[in-house]
């Protein structure tokens, strides 16, 4: 199939580029890239030479194509989408930006949940198909076993999300305050003269200097944190929060919904996104159970033991970034009874939560 590729090297689009490299899906399709800002310039080579970059917005290039890749964000395709469907091109549109998640015709993708509805979709004639919140993919990667024999009656996510889900300048920006917060201790560090309170002085005035790095995010992230992630919804959710309910029941299908609340809170980790998670489940399932059941969900969902040295080594933004595994762990009952669970996960908000569905829905696409 004829396939377009745009937005393909800015941060997710890399990663993408990576991973659809590493699984040679380019042997199966017919390439072509596009770009917003450097038309005509040698496009990459993926072993068969390169090619010129096409216009993106040329609708009469991207309308040759079969599939439709998007990593360019959603201000494109606002631009591009509905004036190329206008023109009756009837191609697969993939796309990880949100602008087009919530059209009824287009189909949220992360497959090793709901892979059966995909395929369907697609027999359906389903043509859109948007990658979801990346930390409802990542949570759902978690807890799909639960949601899959109908044990959640409601979840409570409270996350502790990466610099690069806010985009590659907040990003950048995180490791510029890094360097500005080494920069304002220096050698003190080290200093058995230099109180500790000096050097908290220290950092706190640095981090309160208006000429600390911070015009992405628009306030200090590194040392500390930020509880408010994208814009303003009806009763004081940020849209970050709204979207937990909406994407995940969406995903899945769920009517009634199941109600998915909490807290968006933006820390200083690189890529990883993490969550804390409170579970009323349906029945008082016993522990291993609910173990057994998050387990057997899909291939890179992985238990941590509930253990100092396990959550140390494995349940950490360190430990997981740059790889597809899920681990969820602290799971145990709490103190509201035997219906309340608490579980706290870590997933890579780059691979599970962007580029890793679009690859494989592309794959299932392609084998339709
Ligand atoms: N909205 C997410 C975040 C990015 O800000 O972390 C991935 O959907």
């Amino acid at each position: 199939m004829k396939t377009g590729f745009v937005g393909w090297r800015g941060m997710v689009g890399s990663v993408l580029m990576d991973r659809m490299q590493q699984e040679r899906d380019f042997d199966l399709l017919e390439p072509t890239f596009f770009t917003t800002s450097q038309v005509g310039q040698a496009g990459p080579d993926l072993g068969a030479g390169s090619t010129p970059l096409l216009d993106a917005y040329s609708l009469d290039d991207l309308a040759h194509l079969d599939v439709i890749l998007t990593a360019q964000g959603g201000d494109y395709t606002k631009n591009v989408y509905s004036a190329l469907r206008d023109r009756g091109w009837k191609g697969f549109w993939i796309d990880a930006a949100s602008a087009l998640r919530m059209r009824e015709d287009a189909v949220l993708v992360l497959d090793p949940v709901n892979g059966a509805r995909i395929e369907e979709a697609i027999a359906g004639g389903a043509r859109t198909f948007c990658g979801a919140n990346c930390t409802v993919s990542l949570m759902l990667m978690a807890l799909g076993g639960l949601f899959e024999a109908g044990q959640v009656e409601w979840l409570s996510s409270m996350t502790y999300q990466a610099a690069s889900g806010a985009g590659a300048a907040q990003l950048r920006e995180l490791v510029a305050q890094t360097v500005a917060l080494a920069d304002a201790v220096g050698e003190d560090w080290n200093d058995p003269e230099v109180s500790v309170l000096e050097l908290e002085r220290r950092v706190t005035a640095a981090l309160r200097d208006e000429a600390f790095p911070h015009e992405s995010f628009g306030a200090p992230l590194a040392a500390s944190l930020l509880a408010y992630i994208d814009s303003a919804m009806p009763g004081g959710q940020t849209r970050e929060e709204w979207k937990g309910m909406a994407e995940t029941n969406k995903i899945l299908g769920q009517d009634p919904p199941v109600p998915v609340d909490g807290i968006c809170v933006r820390v200083g980790a690189l890529r990883c996104h993490s969550q804390a998670f409170t579970i009323k489940l349906r029945d008082p399932l016993p522990l291993d159970e609910v173990e057994q059941r998050i387990a057997s969900a899909n291939d890179w969902v992985r238990v941590v033991e509930n253990t100092r040295d396990a959550t140390f080594s494995e349940l950490t933004p360190t430990a997981v970034s740059g790889t597809l595994s899920v681990p969820i762990g602290r799971i145990r009952k709490l103190a509201m009874g035997d219906h309340y669970l608490g579980a706290f996960s870590v997933g890579d908000q780059l691979l599970w939560g962007a580029a890793e569905p679009l690859r494989r829905v592309l794959r299932t696409i392609l084998a339709s």
